[in-house]
């Protein structure tokens, strides 16, 4: 953050020095109880306080019966008491200053009219007391980068540069879950439920002033205040990748009952999606592949795409998908061709895509793919590995590796994917590649989808910023 930059006001709820579990149990396994154990085990370096009216002292921490009783200033509050009890529960936190709540407890405005009624008076007292508010009906939220676990499910992620928000919580955990296996690093991962203060756009606002964050990937079911998200999403400096769920009428229906939520004309948010440069996922595989490429991979300054296989097919395939989604595989320079005519064997034509065929090694792997990424016309490469017969995985990774170390050293904006097919005898080799950050894809078409959405974040990168791109 610079200088004269202000600071989000919703840092100090992510980032909290204390924070006060109101409703938190003392029988394992209850919400309340959970709740605070989270906050405990993850080893959140700020104060703790349980408070409790029925109890005095809870995993080994003194007990308060009310939030105004609490002898400190309470940055945020985590509320687990009944929905019927929530409401006198916010309003002694605005007695009290705490500047958000996070309020894990269901039954409001996905209940229907008097659950709405109720998170209406429940935010207006919130308002005149200057309390934020994440949810109600939210799983919380777990702030990887600073170990603070808010929320009633078990389970961290891996530190990384992608902050995840979802307006489902129960599938936010598994995306969790996924992510760990994905090897994919998080930042902030933040549960909305019926969002009736915080809501996504005040999200993306935080999430772009959030050092930690290099990429917003989000699940959305429905925006309440359309105009305030296209605003904020459009001035956002960070790529946004979104899903956005209950697109027909039964998946409309089912996201009401959910979170409450008015899933409107799917045509409405594609055109808001596009006018804001959300880059929208059809699912969860999409949204992480593309996270995937923008958080780790350097966007292209253009669309002409260099292709590297040891396999004729998966290269065709490539080009042709490429192509059919508006982008170019172009000639190579003549000098390339020359350079490419050196290195590789008579049987092979120097051409885009370079086909190195069965027998490829280390050398042909790493050297072809670099005179392509020193190619002027190409902007980005995608490297593909079939396992067929010959085909030498280990080395081709090694390849991959080196030459991704290279171009981040040398600052050099071209993007490279890794397209790799094969089963279970190259998995080992594909989990080495995700751990070392690099973008994997089991298939051209996905390989493809995420070079597509690099390539439209450097386009959009261009129009904010002509003079920099
Ligand atoms: N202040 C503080 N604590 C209080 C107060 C008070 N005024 N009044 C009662 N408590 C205590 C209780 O004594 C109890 O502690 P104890 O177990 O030690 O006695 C604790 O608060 C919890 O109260 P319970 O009445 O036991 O409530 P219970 O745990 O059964 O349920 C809960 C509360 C979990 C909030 C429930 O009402 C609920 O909403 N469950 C669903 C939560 C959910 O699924 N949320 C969102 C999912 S994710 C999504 O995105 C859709």
């Amino acid at each position: 953050m610079s200088g004269e930059e202000k600071e989000n006001p919703l840092t100090k709820i992510f980032s909290p020095r204390t924070v006060a579990v109101i409703g938190a149990s003392r029988t394992p396994m209850k919400i309340g109880h959970e709740t605070l154990k989270n906050v405990l085990v993850q080893g959140f370096k700020g104060k703790v306080y349980p408070v409790n009216p029925n109890a005095d002292e809870i995993l080994g921490l003194k007990c308060y019966p009310s939030i105004k009783l609490v002898p400190d200033e309470v940055d945020l509050a985590i509320i687990t008491v009944p929905a019927k009890v929530v409401l006198k529960v916010v309003r002694e936190c605005a007695e009290k200053k705490v500047k958000g709540v996070v309020i894990i407890t269901s039954g409001f405005g996905e209940m229907g009219e008097e659950g709405k009624e109720l998170e209406r008076q429940i935010l207006d007292v919130a308002k005149k007391g200057n309390v934020r508010i994440l949810g109600p009906n939210t799983m919380g939220f777990k702030n990887a980068t600073e170990d603070l676990d808010a929320g009633f499910v078990f389970g961290m992620p891996y530190k990384g540069p992608i902050a995840l928000v979802s307006q489902s919580g129960a599938l936010c955990i598994g995306m969790i879950h996924l992510a760990v296996m994905e090897k994919l690093g998080l930042s902030k991962v933040i549960g909305v439920g019926n969002k009736s203060d915080i809501d996504d756009a005040d999200l993306i606002e935080y999430l772009d002033s959030d050092p930690a964050t290099k990429v917003i990937a989000m699940y959305i079911e429905g925006i309440k205040d359309g105009k305030k998200f296209l605003k904020v999403a459009r001035r956002c400096r960070k790529p946004i990748v979104a899903i956005k769920a209950g697109k027909t009428e039964a998946g409309a229906k089912a996201a009401s009952s959910h979170t409450g939520a008015m899933a409107g004309e799917d045509k409405i948010y594609d055109a808001t999606f596009r006018q804001a440069g959300i880059i929208r996922a059809g699912g969860i595989n999409e949204l992480f592949d593309y996270a995937r490429a923008l958080a780790y991979q350097p966007v292209p300054k253009g669309d002409g795409i260099g292709i590297v296989s040891n396999g004729g097919g998966a290269a065709i395939l490539l080009a042709d998908f490429l192509v059919e989604n508006g982008l170019r595989v172009p000639e190579l320079s003549p000098k390339t061709v020359r350079r490419l005519k050196e290195i590789l064997p008579e049987i092979i034509t120097p051409r885009n895509p370079v086909d190195l065929v069965g027998d490829a090694g280390f050398f042909r792997y790493e050297a072809s793919s670099r005179l392509l990424l020193e190619d002027e016309n190409i902007d980005g490469i995608i490297i593909t590995c079939v396992h067929a017969g010959y085909a030498r995985p280990r080395e081709y990774a090694g390849a991959v590796m080196k030459l991704v170390r290279e171009i981040k050293e040398k600052k050099l904006e071209k993007p490279i994917l890794s397209c790799w097919i094969g089963g279970q005898e190259i998995n080992e080799v594909v989990e080495d590649l995700k751990a070392d950050k690099i973008p994997v894809y089991p298939s051209t078409t996905r390989a493809v989808k995420a070079m597509v959405a690099l390539v439209r974040e450097g386009m959009q990168c261009r129009r904010a910023n002509p003079h920099t791109f």
